[in-house]
């Protein structure tokens, strides 16, 4: 792998523990105005020192973050589709590969709808854009993307959907956990970070989420809604961050959720 490549893809996923801990918030660029991503700014700003990547649009970039901010950015480059519109899969490439080198993306994210009507062109916008990053030096995401079905979020789909990224080139992989979640990890060449999903009923159902990623083999977590829409979100950040990179239970990591809480409160 080529230096830059792999200096990148290093300030993602610590060369440490091998894991990471992403922060999602690209939900923008086709929900719109998400509840508590409202002001990006605001809402990200207490959580960047927690986080190892920081997944956003060039919008949100340019709009609402600082340039001297010390973060990798794994930049969101599909799009063209919304929540109101005719097919969440009918993505393409929205953002050049010479802007992305602009805003000194340290990775590009890009989703494939496997299975649709969409899947050729999802997956030759994920080709083309492999042989763009590699010719920059900059790692591909490919995310594994269901729409609206997500009822499709299990091992068979999930698994052929990574592993079809990872033969098309992605550098690494996001994708939903499901049952038989290691058998998908054991048949991806490259590494897989797991997606949050939508906010789950408590902190503790998100803190078994994780650590069953984790514990199957994921190489960490590119989560969102269930960091920035909780009542209390650096706090949930550091308890997840105590799970991935420090190999914390549920029940450690609730304690350091706890204690976190209490800190901010006194
Ligand atoms: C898909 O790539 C989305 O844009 C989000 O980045 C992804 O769903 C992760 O965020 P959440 O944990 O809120 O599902």
């Amino acid at each position: 792998m080529d230096w830059g490549m792999e200096n990148r893809l290093a300030r993602i996923i610590k060369p440490g523990s091998h894991r990471t801990v992403m922060l999602a918030a690209d939900h923008g660029y086709f929900l719109g105005p998400t509840r508590k991503l409202e002001d990006p700014g605001s809402t990200l700003r207490p959580l960047i020192p927690y986080a190892d990547a920081l997944m956003v649009t060039r919008g949100v970039v340019r709009s609402s973050l600082d340039p001297q901010m010390d973060i990798p950015i794994v930049l969101r480059v599909s799009g063209g589709v919304s929540i109101v519109g005719p097919a969440l899969s009918d993505e393409g490439l929205a953002n050049s590969v010479k802007d992305a080198v602009r805003i000194n993306a340290t990775a590009m994210a890009l989703s494939i709808f496997v299975g649709t009507a969409h899947e050729r062109q999802t997956l030759l916008n994920l080709a083309e854009l492999v042989d763009q990053g590699t010719e920059h030096g900059i790692p591909v995401l490919a995310v594994t993307a269901v729409g609206k079905e997500l009822e499709k979020r299990d091992a068979r789909y999930l698994g052929l959907a990574c592993r079809m990224a990872a033969e098309i080139g992605a550098n690494f992989v996001k994708t939903y956990y499901c049952d038989d979640f290691s058998k998908v990890v054991e048949s991806c060449p490259v590494p897989i970070v797991m997606a949050g999903g939508p906010k789950l009923e408590t902190d503790m159902d998100a803190f078994e989420l994780v650590h069953a990623a984790i514990s199957e083999g994921a190489s960490g977590v590119d989560m969102g809604r269930n960091i920035w829409q909780s009542e209390f979100p650096v706090a949930k950040i550091r308890a997840v961050r105590a799970i991935v990179h420090e190999g914390a239970n549920p029940k450690e990591a609730n304690q350091v959720f706890e204690e976190a809480k209490a800190g901010m409160k006194s």
